[in-house]
């Protein structure tokens, strides 16, 4: 995404025989969420790289005094006070190298298996598409969320001026395992109509998934399957489910290519019993990797 900008201001601040330069632009993130503008900050100097402060308008919730211009704007005035006395505390304080998700190694289909019941039914969905990667000779990993250390979304809208979370926890790796797939599948059972707690964090947290693909441009070609399991008879258990893995779906920029869903489950206690389920997953895999 490159965002409209505009220039708000421009410092120059000579100080002794270097001469440092202050900027302020207002970028418009209204094609992210209706009236989100960015307000951004940039000091730099010869030799230094270069300091920022970047807040969005989404920060400050409707209670909070204060707005991200009055803040940017607030800022600037120090920072340009700062630069005129101590520049080198300045950048030592704000400069900072530009931070991106880490990488892990890159696996060719990535499943979220969202059951805290690593025996369960979820699980096994999850291995019959395991083992359809690998008679591809495809690569596979299974992310587990109850096992990671994921801190819940708070809804701070930092990742929209960073491209990353405040957050430094697990929620890292399974952001760069989603980046590096080419199919992203979710494997999970119904809990109250919806998702198991564990897979809503990873669900959240990947908003900034969505952010640093929204102002860095990610890749459009992965694709994505849904598969769930629940426990009661009826096609309507998935209605809420459906919605909430086709917004996440959605939110990554990935394509819905397929589902499989088993209904029935606490009266079946397990899928392998149901006929064609697997030659259906193994089928969808396959094709799409
Ligand atoms: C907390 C909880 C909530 C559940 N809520 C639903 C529900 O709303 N609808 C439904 O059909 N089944 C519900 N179930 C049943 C599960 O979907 C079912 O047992 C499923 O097979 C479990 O998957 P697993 O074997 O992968 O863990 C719930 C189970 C638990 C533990």
């Amino acid at each position: 995404m490159d965002p409209a900008r505009e220039l708000l201001h421009s410092w120059t601040i000579p100080v002794d025989e270097n001469i440092f330069h202050l900027t302020l632009h207002r970028e418009d993130l209204t094609s992210l969420y209706p009236g989100m503008i960015r307000y951004v900050l940039e000091a730099t100097g010869p030799g230094r790289l270069p300091a920022h402060f970047i807040t969005n308008t989404y920060e400050y919730s409707p209670l909070q005094p204060g707005s991200a211009e009055s803040a940017a704007r607030k800022t600037a005035e120090i920072w340009g006070g700062e630069l005129g006395r101590d520049p080198d505390e300045l950048f030592r304080q704000y400069a900072r190298s530009p931070s991106v998700h880490p990488s892990g190694p890159a696996a060719d289909l990535v499943i979220i298996q969202g059951s805290p019941r690593p025996d369960g039914n979820s699980a096994i969905l999850a291995t019959w598409a395991v083992n359809a990667a690998h008679e591809a000779g495809r690569t596979a990993a299974v992310i587990y969320p109850h096992d990671l250390d994921i801190h819940p979304c708070i809804g701070c809208y930092q990742c929209y001026n960073t491209g990353t979370c405040v957050f430094d926890d697990d929620m890292g790796s399974v952001i760069a395992a989603v980046r590096g797939a080419q199919l992203v599948i979710v494997c999970s059972p119904v809990y109250t109509n919806t998702v198991p707690a564990g897979l809503k964090l990873v669900i959240d947290r990947m908003q900034a998934y969505h952010a640093e693909r929204a102002l860095n441009e990610g890749r459009t070609d992965q694709k994505a399957l849904m598969y769930s399991v629940a426990g009661r008879k009826g096609e309507e258990n998935f209605t809420c489910i459906i919605r909430v893995l086709l917004g996440f779906f959605h939110t990554l920029g990935i394509t819905p290519a397929g589902e499989v869903l088993i209904d029935s489950a606490d009266t079946v206690h397990d899928i392998r019993m149901v006929p064609g389920k697997e030659q259906a997953v193994k089928t969808q895999v396959r094709q799409l990797l």
